[in-house]
């Protein structure tokens, strides 16, 4: 059995990822061990009810005992440990959540049903390094695999509305304590149905603005507003989340870099879960819609294609119905007005799954389908 180092299970998305395992039977496929950067030595009982004794994740020899790595731990525990575990000697595979490894060349950017041939030639060449990619990026190839695998797509502008768990747990408390201070500020008002909406409005504006009001995370209200800088500040105007979303797209699909242009806003929303994204595509041919909704629905299972109408798009096509479920709907699709072969779509799924545990997990699979 092949010998698996579990690191970050505890965290947001490495719990999605032990659930997911759970579910699918995966950790009968392997040997599990769990890392621990804060309990090395401690007993943790895992979801198949199993005991381990939780060993040290700064330990490079025991971490070298592994044949393989999935580490949900984040991008600093990566660049402290990875290289010391390499120049040790170790020839594992080292599967990752985080960005830190993800444009290097000697890293693979896991997205299976979109990319599996890049996988398995990367494999073959001997990449031991496999990526899970940006959520927002990667939860749009999904949707719209059946478009990019038919080499239609030219250029796309995508606009994405970001949930907060896409930022972390911390962000997540924070996102709901200040749902919860908006709603105790208006509680009274709101029972008494004759109280005007200026008023409501004017109380919900005060709350946000009180230096009480928890901010720490986001550094500005997110109830009630919207954020629009995800991820650090390139100096350029472009944010870094915005950056990899083309960098990323050519990488998946293995073209060389800039063959498709990939750009746009990336806004962090009040949605709790789950990734949405307005885009705007420009095909190469203009193979006209219903050939489109064919290539996209027909490209895998996990596509769900909503009907471009007010009823279906507002009950099929938001996190409020996608999360938790591995389905991403595509909706929203129609001609533009503003040019020829030019189409509009919204995305939305749960970064949680596809754009974060999901690809993981099935990464881990073929590598052990081939150990
Ligand atoms: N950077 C993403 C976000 C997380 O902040 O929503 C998933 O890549």
């Amino acid at each position: 059995m092949t010998k698996t180092g579990l690191i970050g299970w505890r965290g947001m998305v490495g719990s999605v990822l032990m659930k997911r395992m759970h579910e699918e039977r995966d950790f009968r496929r392997i040997t599990p061990f769990y890392f621990s950067a804060s309990a090395s030595g401690a007993t943790h009982r895992d979801l198949e009810g199993n005991a381990h004794t939780l060993l040290d994740a700064a330990s490079v020899e025991r971490l070298g005992e592994m044949d393989i790595i999935v580490t949900c731990q984040g991008g600093d525990y990566t660049k402290s440990i990875y290289p010391a575990l390499r120049a040790s000697g170790w020839r594992g595979y080292w599967i990752d959540a985080a960005s830190a490894k993800r444009m290097d060349d000697d890293s693979l950017i896991v997205l299976d049903p979109v990319n599996r041939e890049q996988i398995d030639a990367g494999l073959d060449q001997g990449i031991r390094n496999l990526i899970g990619g940006n959520c927002s990026i990667t939860l749009s190839l999904i949707g719209l695999t059946g478009l990019f695998k038919a080499g239609l797509v030219d250029w796309m502008s995508i606009m994405t509305y970001q949930a907060a768990s896409g930022a972390g747990a911390k962000y997540v408390r924070e996102l709901l304590t200040q749902m919860a201070s908006l709603s105790s500020h208006v509680a009274t008002e709101l029972r008494d149905p004759s109280t005007p909406v200026a008023t409501l409005l004017e109380k919900a504006r005060a709350a946000q603005h009180q230096p009480s009001f928890a901010q720490k995370e986001f550094g500005a209200p997110l109830a009630g507003s919207i954020i629009p800088w995800i991820d650090s500040d390139l100096g350029n105007g472009v944010s870094r989340e915005e950056w990899k979303g083309e960098v990323e797209t050519n990488k998946i699909l293995g073209l060389p870099p800039g063959s498709i242009r990939v750009d746009g806003l990336c806004v962090r929303i009040a949605a709790l879960q789950s990734h949405s994204a307005s885009i705007t595509l420009k095909l190469k041919e203009d193979i006209g819609q219903d050939a489109m909704e064919k290539l996209i629905r027909e490209a895998h299972d996990w596509v769900d294609l909503v009907p471009n109408n007010k009823a279906d798009s507002i009950g099929r096509l938001s996190p409020a119905a996608v999360s938790g479920s591995l389905r991403v709907a595509v909706g929203r699709l129609r001609p533009m007005s503003v040019g020829e072969g030019v189409y509009s779509v919204l995305t939305t799924g749960d970064q949680l799954l596809w754009g974060a545990a999901e690809p993981l997990r099935r990464a881990l699979n073929i590598v052990v389908d081939r150990h």
